[in-house]
């Protein structure tokens, strides 16, 4: 096992360092830049069932609902169309209403989780077209779909899921960005702009990455907390969710993620001076208004970690601690401000002496109801 873990002390912390590398792999022969195509077998083939729909549907559970939830203010703002995330187990029970004219992506990292695999055969049952998005080559969803795309990730053995999240992001923006191509809502310098970026991802991410230090001296100061706040907003709102997540997952430290202006309507009461809040603020989609949320949580004595984009000044000023990821275009920003929020959780609960890799009571791949 330890040959299996390349040196590093658990398979979490490897492969939140693989992403870089994992990243590369998920578009490796899908995107290519210098000839301004995305390609992809599994839309390629079925492109006129992606571009007729009337509505996009993504079923997932967990960390893979999370990366939906990325997904759909992705395809809404890329491609245009009407996008709802649904938690499959809850989908599955309410008698949805379904059409042939709706595509149904499933998104799952082991292929073998019980309520979407239900969820995708009760779409089929009603003539929706249905695409799966899965790491595990073969598996029952895989196969299960009338057509997939694989993120590639390579095995995913800790419990809680990051090299998955990152990819299945990756998978679900090529495919936003070809069907926003194909329906010619944005123009060609913009596809450009978007695919040369893509390009430099894992770069960013492993610069992201180089926060591991700082990360580390942060997860030590506030380790012994009870509660954990996460904020984001836009794009970055599903990432709060899913740092929260993260954290109870494997430290068992009760956190909750909320949409940054969500705060007044409930949050706020919590904060005081015990209460860590962690925010993320980078340049983009909405910046002022979250610093204006900074500055509510500040003058109520909570404690502020900040995600920014690097160059920030104003943050910097509130925030008790900040940590810098490189700059990029805003629908990307989920991939770099998902890795410090995956350190803080990882440090957090190696320091509070966490089964990191197998915590309690949870399972890798949920395959019973
Ligand atoms: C379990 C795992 C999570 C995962 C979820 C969905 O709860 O512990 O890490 O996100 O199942 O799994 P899937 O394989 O469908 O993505």
């Amino acid at each position: 096992e330890q040959i299996e873990k390349g040196g590093y002390d658990h398979f979490m912390l490897k492969e939140i360092y693989e992403q870089p590398h994992a990243i590369l792999d998920t578009y490796r022969g899908r995107l290519l830049a210098d000839q301004g195509i995305i390609r992809m077998a599994g839309i390629d083939q079925h492109l006129e069932k992606f571009v007729n729909a009337n509505r996009i549907i993504i079923v997932a559970c967990g960390t893979s609902w999370h990366a939906g939830l990325v997904a759909e203010y992705i395809f809404e703002d890329l491609a245009r169309v009407p996008v709802e995330v649904e938690y499959a187990s809850e989908f599955r029970y309410r008698n949805p209403i379904i059409t042939d004219k709706d595509v149904l992506i499933a998104i799952s990292q082991s292929g073998e989780t019980a309520d979407t695999l239900a969820a995708i055969k009760l779409a089929k049952e009603k003539g929706a077209f249905v695409f799966g998005v899965c790491n595990v080559v073969g598996s029952s969803i895989a196969r299960e779909t009338h057509a997939g795309a694989y993120t590639h990730a390579g095995p995913e053995i800790g419990v809680a899921s990051t090299k998955a999240f990152t990819t299945q992001i990756t998978i679900l923006t090529l495919m936003a960005l070809k069907l926003g191509k194909e329906k010619g809502e944005f123009s060609e310098s913009k596809f450009h702009e978007y695919l040369a970026e893509l390009e430099n991802i894992p770069a960013k991410v492993q610069i992201a990455l180089e926060s591991n230090p700082l990360i580390e001296i942060i997860a030590d100061v506030y380790k012994d907390s009870s509660n954990c706040l996460y904020l984001g907003r836009g794009y970055n709102f599903p990432v709060a969710l899913e740092g929260a997540l993260k954290l109870k997952e494997i430290s068992y430290i009760h956190a909750e993620g909320y949409p940054a202006a969500e705060m007044k309507h409930g949050p706020i009461a919590l904060i005081d001076e015990q209460m860590p809040v962690i925010v993320i603020a980078t340049n983009k989609g909405h910046y002022e208004k979250v610093v204006s949320n900074i500055q509510e949580i500040k003058s109520r004595k909570g404690k502020i970690i900040a995600i920014v984009t690097e160059g920030d000044e104003q943050v910097k000023e509130l925030a008790d601690h900040v940590v810098e990821i490189p700059e990029t275009i805003e629908s990307l920003t989920p991939l770099l401000t998902t890795i410090p929020l995956q350190l803080l959780s990882y440090h957090i609960a190696v320091m509070r002496n966490c089964n990191v890799d197998q915590p309690r009571n949870l399972a890798k791949s949920v395959t019973v109801e």
